[in-house]
């Protein structure tokens, strides 16, 4: 099988292992681990950050972070298929008691005009004020698209004049970074709090860093504790992490590159591929022009070409995600089987 579901698929390399083992642990709660010590001085400065805390997932990291910058009945502006949205179970609601507001983005994004439209002031009696504005970049949901860095500072600029805080769901930032040729801490530095996944398309088993301010991580590691993910002999997991940053990062180009090969192959054969959504690692296909229901069209390419796919928060769009075990070879097999599977037939 040729594993395209998700960028998180991957299995930890022998190198990786090899890290994994030689790891030198303490008790991470007591901050004696000096391998996640490592890791979260690393983290912070590659993300021109002051802090960062180590914690087992990105959804955590994310709800730590909006929890620091918050008070409960307060109000969050996300774009509608953020994954802190969409795929938190309503975290924002049950760990920080935020009130929630979508908006209707462009590809994933919004910009200061939006902010300005939908911002509420309150007099402390019945309004709601609103808070934190959180963007994510990659966006997930829109196929992995890049936010350009003028947006992103315009952003962040009109949230410091609405006195709002901004937190960084950069679960995929490094994808963001490799693809822009912008380095992480041009990105993340300006926000208030940012999350960083390991275990995407770094590669690591597990793993995430929550970054900010040391006023703000000295809270984050707080609520870490309340929420159960300070952990003891982490180090061994947190190696990985320190392995990933050192060989894992540059070579997201070529995920990059192999994800624009197999579009731009599945196109040509007549697959409805939007050319221009692939900016990253993620290819999406819409199987609705096809007539192909998408369960159906899972099932086809599992079964007939041995190829796995997921399904995204569009009804009639399936994703292909290249990642660290993804091969030019698996590529070019791919690139051929899906369209016989599909019944696209291939252009002259
Ligand atoms: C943008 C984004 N943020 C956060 C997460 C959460 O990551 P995890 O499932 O590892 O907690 C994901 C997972 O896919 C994601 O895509």
């Amino acid at each position: 099988m040729i594993e395209l579901r998700s960028d998180t698929k991957t299995q930890p390399s022998p190198g990786m292992r090899e890290a994994i083992a030689n790891a030198v642990v303490g008790d991470e709660q007591r901050r004696e681990d000096p391998t996640v010590n490592e890791l979260e001085r690393r983290v912070a400065e590659f993300l021109g950050q002051e802090e960062s805390v180590y914690v087992p997932t990105a959804t955590m990291a994310n709800e730590i972070a909006l929890r620091t910058l918050s008070e409960p009945g307060a109000e969050l502006i996300a774009e509608e298929n953020a994954h802190l949205l969409l795929s938190e179970l309503g975290g924002p609601a049950v760990f920080a008691g935020l009130m929630t507001r979508p908006i209707r983005g462009q590809r994933g994004r919004f910009g200061p005009d939006e902010v300005q439209r939908m911002v509420r002031r309150t007099d402390h009696t019945h309004t709601p004020p609103t808070q934190v504005v959180a963007i994510e970049n990659t966006h997930n949901a829109s196929g992995g698209r890049v936010w350009p860095l003028e947006e992103v500072q315009a952003l962040v600029a009109t949230c410091r004049e609405l006195e709002l805080s901004v937190h960084l769901d950069g679960a995929r930032l490094l994808n963001a970074a490799v693809a822009s040729g912008v380095p992480a801490a041009e990105i993340a530095g300006t926000f208030d709090t940012v999350t960083l996944c390991l275990s995407k398309g770094l590669g690591c088993p597990l793993g995430a860093l929550v970054a900010g301010s040391h006023e703000l991580m000295r809270n984050g590691r707080r609520l870490k504790h309340q929420f159960g993910g300070a952990m003891r002999q982490a180090g061994i997991v947190a190696a990985a992490g320190i392995y990933a940053l050192d060989h894992n990062v540059e070579r997201l180009a070529d995920d990059h590159s192999r994800a624009r090969r197999l579009a731009e192959g599945l196109h040509a054969a007549g697959v409805p591929v939007d050319l221009e959504q692939v900016e990253t690692n993620f290819v999406q296909l819409d199987v609705g022009p096809l007539g192909i229901p998408r369960n159906e069209a899972l099932d086809r390419l599992r079964d007939d070409a041995g190829v796995l796919l997921s399904t995204t928060v569009h009804p009639t769009v399936v994703r292909a995600v290249t990642h660290l075990d993804v091969s030019d070879a698996d590529v070019d097999e791919a690139g051929e089987a899906i369209p016989r599977a599909l019944g696209v037939l291939v252009r002259a």
